[in-house]
């Protein structure tokens, strides 16, 4: 036997269920991004990997792939976050490609993941594709989930990025402009906190300047489990919505750097984009948006953090957009497998994402 195959030998194969999801459309056309999420967060493991592919067996989709030596319990964290994870296998011996052996998904829910589907309603961001790009933004940062993570959707519609981030245990900032949006997501959530007998506070006031556009709504949850966790500050979980202008989301959070963006920009269907200073124009193009909203988005990430925006890729090309993050500083990650995200939703909208990342 000669060393390559020696080394062949050694190597260890993982085979991930993909998750059906509740959407069949999302999951016949998502097996390409279940691939890129997979290849981003094996960058994360302890161990080398190879042979990253999607593989039919039985007639069920599995992402497979092939490392050096075997998971250890905080690669088997990372891979039990991932967005399309249903179960975990490892194949018991190569000769044999049936028989495989599973393994526990380590839980890792701050909050029961049902949260981000209870809401249901018109203009929605699919969960799942959701939790992938929170996936997406974490998993190419410089940051760790353990991390006492801070992520902002700067255009929140009734909260599922927050949602999702909540999920993954960490302090979520929304803004949104539509009042009604965050109103609903507001009592939503201050009902599930009280519900669930979480200990908490929650704050809504009014603030801002003379003109009736700068007048922005604040709603500030604080809240933990546990009394003891409620009053440590690294344990107290924050939740904070805004009614206002994402373009203006550095005046909001004057106190709050982020480790995360992440938002569905407005498709121009259920919700335009909405720019101007006095909001008055709405388009179906998220360039404008983009355009005067990087600059404040930048100065609040902290460096070695990453912005991850889904957008309609009929309306506008992914080049122009890369332009625009490229002009306010950011370094847009255009390689593959970063450039798998793109898939059709329906005969209007083909979603793509844009990664960028601050700093190296
Ligand atoms: C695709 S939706 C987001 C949906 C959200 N992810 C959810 O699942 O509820 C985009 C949102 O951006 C909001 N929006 C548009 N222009 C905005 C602006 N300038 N500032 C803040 N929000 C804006 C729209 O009102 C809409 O709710």
């Amino acid at each position: 036997m000669n060393l390559s195959q020696t080394a062949e030998k050694m190597m260890n194969k993982y085979l991930i269920l993909q998750h059906p999801g509740a959407n069949s459309a999302y999951y016949t056309s998502s097996e390409e991004l279940a691939l890129a999420e997979l290849q981003i967060a094996c960058n994360r493991l302890q161990t080398r990997s190879e042979k990253i592919q999607a593989e039919e067996i039985a007639d069920l989709r599995y992402l497979t792939f092939e490392v050096e030596t075997e998971l250890t319990e905080s690669d088997i964290k990372i891979l039990s976050r991932l967005s399309f994870f249903f179960a975990l296998f490892q194949q018991v011996n190569s000769n044999d490609p049936m028989l495989l052996r599973p393994i526990a998904r380590a839980p890792f829910e701050f909050v029961d993941e049902k949260i981000s589907s209870l809401l249901k309603y018109a203009g929605k961001t699919n969960v799942q594709f959701t939790r992938m790009m929170v996936n997406v933004a974490l998993l190419s940062s410089d940051f760790h989930y353990e991390d006492r993570i801070r992520l902002l959707d700067p255009v929140a519609g009734k909260a599922t990025t927050m949602f999702e981030g909540i999920i993954q245990g960490f302090n979520v900032f929304g803004v949104e402009i539509e009042h009604k949006s965050v109103h609903e997501a507001t009592i939503f959530f201050k009902k599930y906190l009280e519900r669930e007998k979480f200990i908490h506070t929650f704050d809504k006031h009014k603030s801002g300047g003379n003109q009736k556009t700068e007048i922005i709504t604040q709603y500030k949850f604080s809240y933990a489990k546990t009394r003891e966790e409620f009053d440590v500050e690294e344990t107290n979980k924050k939740f904070q919505m805004i009614c206002g202008n994402s373009q203006n989301v550095s005046d909001y959070f004057k106190n709050e750097s982020m480790h995360l963006i992440v938002g569905d920009l407005p498709y121009g269907i259920a919700h335009g984009n909405t720019v101007g200073k006095k909001f008055k124009s709405v388009t179906r193009n998220p360039s404008e948006l983009l355009d005067l909203s990087l600059p404040d988005w930048y100065k609040l990430l902290i460096p070695g953090g990453v912005i991850v925006v889904a957008w309609n890729s009929y309306v506008v090309g992914f080049d122009i957009l890369n332009e625009i993050f490229k002009k306010n500083g950011f370094r847009v990650l255009d390689a593959e497998p970063y450039t798998k995200f793109e898939h059709l939703v329906d005969k209007s909208i083909r979603r793509d994402i844009v990664v960028a990342k601050k700093g190296t």
